[in-house]
């Protein structure tokens, strides 16, 4: 079985739309048929404040979600990324791999610290893209299965995992990107100019998922669309009405040539009453189940220490390997 990895950040409150149709309705297909790693980054996180409690909450939080989105662990190892002590040390080797300009020119890194203003962004998050380099390489994925944001990400870590191999001999598994077109990057109901996010979006433009199913509602209903009245899907022209039919075909299975055969000589309205209706019917159950995770943190923590156990099994022979390749003296 081919083996796919990929991370989500423990987030405060919520997923959102996007991080669910570009990345973890993927990982929940992948179980059946990769050996599936995925994580909750919580080394990640920290590279912006975080408060404590907030941060060990969400983290649980994020975890909820996973299970509640449909991972199971009988099919996947679903662990926390501090509880497996080799991503910071792989990330380690990884950092004196990477050239400073290369580095520089991560453009995640550049949106977030211009975000902060340059001078307090920290040190963490110039080097988070090295970091998920490790993420990836310990487990030697074939595929890493991510929205189109990550793609540089993983263009990197091909990059490096080419060159430690070059340098030291065969030992990493070069990956590859794993995005769907069609959901690679879901856009701000508000503004379908930019990608759905919890730093860029407004509170109407983004879709929580833990939020009041009503509200959700309403916030498709007055989605951004165009002043043209044709539901087609072009994503050049018509952003925002290209944006519902491809939340509105994830959803319901259906193609979008099929919605917009339905949809032909019917209003904006109509497509949005539906996909509220639609959405409703999903957040709804994804909600509950998420709560009757958390209401068990035991069994949660358990799944969750498994998958430390197992994830710690595959990253500390790739440790190994690399800390004897580099020279690194073993202890006896
Ligand atoms: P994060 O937590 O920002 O996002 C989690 C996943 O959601 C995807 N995503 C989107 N996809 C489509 N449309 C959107 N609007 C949208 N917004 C977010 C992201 O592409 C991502 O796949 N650095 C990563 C976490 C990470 C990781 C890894 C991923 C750490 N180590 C190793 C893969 C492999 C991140 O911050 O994702």
């Amino acid at each position: 079985r081919p083996r796919v990895l990929s991370g989500i950040q423990p987030t405060a409150g919520s997923f959102h739309l996007g991080n669910y149709l570009g990345a973890v309705r993927q990982w929940v297909a992948l179980q059946e048929s990769h050996d599936a790693f995925y994580m909750v980054v919580d080394l990640h996180a920290i590279t912006v404040p975080q408060d404590p409690a907030e941060l060990r909450a969400n983290t649980r939080l994020a975890a909820a979600q996973l299970l509640a989105a449909g991972l199971d662990p009988e099919r996947c190892t679903l662990f926390v990324q501090s509880h497996v002590p080799e991503h910071a040390q792989l990330a380690w080797v990884m950092n004196c791999l990477t050239g400073f300009g290369e580095a520089s020119r991560m453009t995640q890194f550049k949106d977030k610290s211009a975000r902060q203003g340059a001078d307090r962004a920290s040190v963490g998050l110039f080097t988070y893209p090295i970091l998920q380099v490790a993420d990836i390489l310990l487990y030697q994925a074939n595929e890493v299965p991510v929205g189109e944001d990550q793609r540089q990400h993983v263009e990197l870590t091909r990059d490096l995992a080419t060159r430690f191999n070059g340098r030291y001999g065969d030992t990493f598994t070069i990956p590859k990107p794993y995005i769907l077109k069609e959901t690679a990057k879901i856009y701000d109901l508000q503004d379908p100019s930019i990608k759905m996010s919890k730093s860029a979006s407004t509170p109407k433009g983004l879709i929580n998922l833990l939020d009041d199913p009503k509200a959700t509602a309403k916030k498709v209903k007055s989605a951004v669309t165009d002043t043209d009245t044709v539901i087609r899907y072009d994503a050049e022209n018509k952003p925002g009405v290209s944006n519902l039919l491809t939340i509105c075909s994830t959803l319901t299975g259906r193609s979008i040539a099929e919605l917009e055969r339905d949809y032909e000589g019917k209003m904006y309205g109509a497509l949005k009453t539906d996909l509220a209706e639609v959405m409703v019917e999903f957040v709804t159950p994804f909600r509950e189940r998420t709560q009757q995770y958390l209401d068990d943190p035991e069994t949660l923590d358990s799944v969750l220490a498994k998958g430390a156990e197992k994830a710690r099994g595959v990253a500390a022979e790739t440790l190994s390997q690399t800390y004897d390749k580099v020279g690194f003296l073993p202890a006896k």
